[in-house]
């Protein structure tokens, strides 16, 4: 069997020691002798992948009542645990559903997140952020996993958002500024799609107009929504002829009709029905296959490697990592550890010495005004002494004149009483006399 191969990766492969002081050798072609069996390296990834299972992450962001529900319903063909929002919602929530799907032997782990209570707002400038915030997430948590020592990403269970089917109404002009300001802060974040939803509601004429419309606008506001890739040749032509019907004009239901002999998913009128599966009704056969059949793996890659790379980009400058130094040298791990070391250090110092600066003005301040307080109760305290010494030298003449006054009343107490005693004497030797005379 005449194979070409890379000197490098066969060493490799068959001998992995020698390889090492040949990875700098000019690349060779080889021919083989026989069969060797590394052609079977696909199915090997086929088996593992298969065993090891997939996981699918669909974000529904739409207004309320927009047939989200209904619509997953029908592209999985089955019935979700469904809950209607009300319209009463304070803020757009997230509601993740996730299910152990089968089909022949290949295990899918799907979540569904739901906007609840989107566009419901009287303000709607906000609406878009617990979404962000929500995709952010689950990147940071994926992130988390990835830098931990001791890492389990094998089974980790990956929550990070695949593609975000954003629903357009269908009963519009164009775009609402929430659709648009939405979309604009999500496209960097998430593969976007968008559907006009309820598709049957509108004619034919109406939605070919509002579609253009559409897509007009998306790209005079630079948003940026998923293409299909046209790279690999088995699906260029598919995806780039689906890349132009774009945005896919889709309609809901589990219903099954009896058309003609046959049960098919539609939605019955009284004049007529709509048939979901039927690409002349509407393009609901082609997301599914788009969305499904063709690119469910290309719109997982790209969620890892464009997305998410991004983001662990960005959160890694963020906390100061680098891969190369301002002289453009490769940054080590550890220097950068050391570096950030050491710049978290100084803030720390510079913190303390804040700290400690605040505390010393504070010890001032209060000791200023204890000092203030304790002159007032000073001056307080003379004042009132004051107050005591005069009263108390009020007192002390009061006391002095009442003094005085009892010493005079003594005094003329004492006279009147020596008075009053000569009087009574004068008396009491009268008649005494008078009896003398008469005994004379
Ligand atoms: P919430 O989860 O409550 O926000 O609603 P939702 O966006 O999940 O909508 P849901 O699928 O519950 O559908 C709401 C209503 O729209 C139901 O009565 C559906 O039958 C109807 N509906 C869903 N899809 C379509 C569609 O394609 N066309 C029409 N005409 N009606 C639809
Ligand atoms: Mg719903």
């Amino acid at each position: 069997m005449l194979v070409g191969i890379e000197i490098a990766i066969e060493t490799f492969l068959t001998h992995p020691r020698p390889s090492l002081f040949i990875l700098n050798e000019e690349k060779r072609n080889l021919e083989l002798g026989g069969h060797v069996g590394f052609d079977s390296l696909p199915d090997q990834l086929v088996s593992k992948s298969v065993a090891q299972g997939f996981c699918f992450n669909i974000l529904c962001v739409g207004e309320t009542g927009i047939g989200k529900s209904t619509l997953m319903n029908t592209l999985f063909n089955t019935t979700f645990e469904n809950e209607e929002a009300s319209h009463y919602e304070h803020e757009v929530q997230l509601r993740p559903q996730t299910y152990d799907l089968q089909e022949s032997n290949v295990n899918l782990k799907l979540t569904i997140v739901h906007t609840v209570g989107f566009g419901d707002q009287i303000n709607k400038e906000e609406s878009y952020k617990p979404i962000l915030e929500y995709i952010d997430a689950q990147f940071e948590s994926y992130l988390e996993e990835e830098l931990k020592i001791k890492r389990s990403l094998f089974n980790y269970h990956d929550t990070r958002i695949h593609i975000c089917l954003y629903f357009i109404a269908p009963n519009g002009h164009s775009l609402k500024s929430i659709d648009l300001v939405t979309m604009k802060k999500l496209d960097s974040k998430v593969n976007i799609i968008p559907v006009i939803a309820k598709a049957d509601t509108v004619s034919k004429s109406e939605l070919d107009k509002l579609k253009i419309k559409v897509m007009s606008e998306l790209v005079s506001n630079g948003v940026q929504i998923y293409q299909f890739p046209t790279e690999n040749e088995a699906v260029a032509e598919i995806n780039s002829s689906m890349n132009t019907h774009l945005p896919f004009a889709v309609v809901g239901s589990i219903e099954d009709v009896k058309v003609g002999n046959k049960m098919v998913k539609a939605r019955l009128y009284p004049w007529g029905s709509v048939q979901v599966e039927n690409e002349n009704h509407c393009d609901f056969v082609k997301l599914r296959e788009m969305l499904l059949r063709v690119n469910m793996e290309d719109l997982r890659e790209q969620t890892h490697a464009r997305h998410y790379e991004l983001y662990r980009r960005c959160k890694l400058e963020e906390m100061g990592f680098k891969d190369t130094g301002p002289d453009s040298q490769s940054f080590s791990l550890q220097e950068t550890y050391e570096a950030k070391r050491k710049e978290f250090l100084v803030e720390l110092q510079r913190k303390e010495e804040e700290m400690r600066q605040m505390f010393v003005n504070k010890v001032k301040e209060t000791e200023a005004e204890l000092k203030e307080k304790e002159k007032e109760l000073h001056e307080r305290f003379e004042q009132l002494k004051r107050m005591h010494q005069e009263e108390k030298k009020t007192l002390e003449e009061k006391r002095r004149e009442l003094e005085e006054e009892m010493n005079a009343f003594n005094r003329r107490r004492v006279a009147a009483e020596t008075l009053m005693g000569q009087a009574l004497q004068g008396c009491s030797q009268q008649p005494f006399k008078k009896d003398k005379d008469k005994k004379k």
